[in-house]
């Protein structure tokens, strides 16, 4: 199926991932709003999505008149009843909690098309419990991107218990109309990526504290073995051990003793090594840039 190109769809949280959002929906063509109760983030919104274009230009990704007309696809709005006013597409990613997003979809529910979907970006969250705030959940599903929305290809669509088949057949429509890839996944802890990524993270903690390898060369294995972009120690270091560790004990708590965080990970969060935002996690940091040979080593464990 195809969804028409002049569907309109509103983004709801200018932030990090809906500012990413937008964008990708106004290069493929979708008259998009992005709306926001701050104004200061709508207008770093804007500067974002014009730098984000302008490199694409640059860079030779994208013609200018592309760029041109996916600025005048773009709207942007402080309320929601402007924002998602006959909107066929709303997609919220205000700030991952649940009485917030409850709030802005119980609005959203009564502004958008009879016929419109809801997604939610939630990262961790139930999509059926936020699906509770509106009157039909069947239209309602889970639209988990990635950052930088622009460089990364995948969606990782999420069926709540209620989320009928025309709601998915439209959602992956829309995925596949912004040159993303779609999979689908049924509700349940971490989704399918971070519940991998965190298992890697701590198995390769575990590894580092037994002393089986330097962190370079658990990175190396990953890197050069298996064709990883990069090494889990490094992912860890640029996720942040904390949010790495707060996954961690979410798992453990809901799929079991397989996900119990390595006392490394604990000692690290303690010590305030966060990775590369607090320049020192598993490798240290100077000026962005990893310090050669500064990775962990077994005598310091
Ligand atoms: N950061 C990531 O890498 C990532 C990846 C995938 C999914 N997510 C999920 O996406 C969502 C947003 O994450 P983010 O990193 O962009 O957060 P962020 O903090 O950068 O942005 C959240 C935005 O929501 C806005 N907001 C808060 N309450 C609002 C309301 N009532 N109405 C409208 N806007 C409101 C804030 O002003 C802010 O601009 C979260 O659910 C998060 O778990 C994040």
């Amino acid at each position: 199926m195809t969804v028409p190109n002049d569907a309109m769809v509103t983004v709801a949280g200018a932030g990090l991932m809906g500012t990413g959002i937008a964008h990708a929906f106004a290069v493929a063509g979708f008259k998009t709003c992005l709306f926001d109760i701050n104004a200061e983030q709508i207008e770093k919104a804007k500067t974002s999505i014009k730098k984000t274009l302008d490199g694409g230009v640059r860079l030779g990704k994208l013609e200018q008149s592309a760029a041109d007309a996916a600025l005048k696809k773009l709207s942007f709005k402080t309320k929601i009843a402007d924002a998602a006013q006959d909107a066929d597409l709303f997609i919220e990613t205000v700030s991952e909690n649940l009485a917030i997003k409850h709030a802005v979809l119980k609005d959203a529910d009564t502004y958008i098309k009879k016929d419109g979907l809801i997604g939610t970006n939630t990262s961790a969250l139930s999509v059926t419990e936020i699906a509770t705030a509106c009157e039909n959940p069947s239209r309602v599903i889970g639209m988990h991107f990635f950052n930088p929305v622009h460089k990364m290809k995948l969606v990782e669509i999420v069926l709540g218990i209620a989320t009928s088949e025309a709601t998915l057949a439209t959602t992956r429509a829309f995925c596949d109309q912004i040159g993303k890839t779609s999979i689908v996944v049924n509700e349940s802890p971490g989704l399918t990526t971070s519940r991998m990524s965190a298992m890697m993270g701590n198995e390769a903690m575990w590894m580092l504290q037994e002393g089986t390898a330097s962190a370079e060369d658990i990175d190396t294995a990953l890197r050069m073995g298996f064709n990883h972009p990069m090494g889990p120690l490094e992912l860890g270091d640029m996720t942040g051990w904390d949010t790495r560790l707060a996954v961690l004990k979410y798992l453990h708590s809901t799929l079991g003793e397989k996900f119990r965080p390595c006392p490394l990970i604990i000692k690290m969060v303690a010590a305030g090594r966060h990775g590369r935002k607090t320049g020192h996690g598993v490798y240290e940091y100077k000026d962005g840039q990893k310090v050669p040979g500064s990775g962990l080593k077994a005598s310091m464990i």
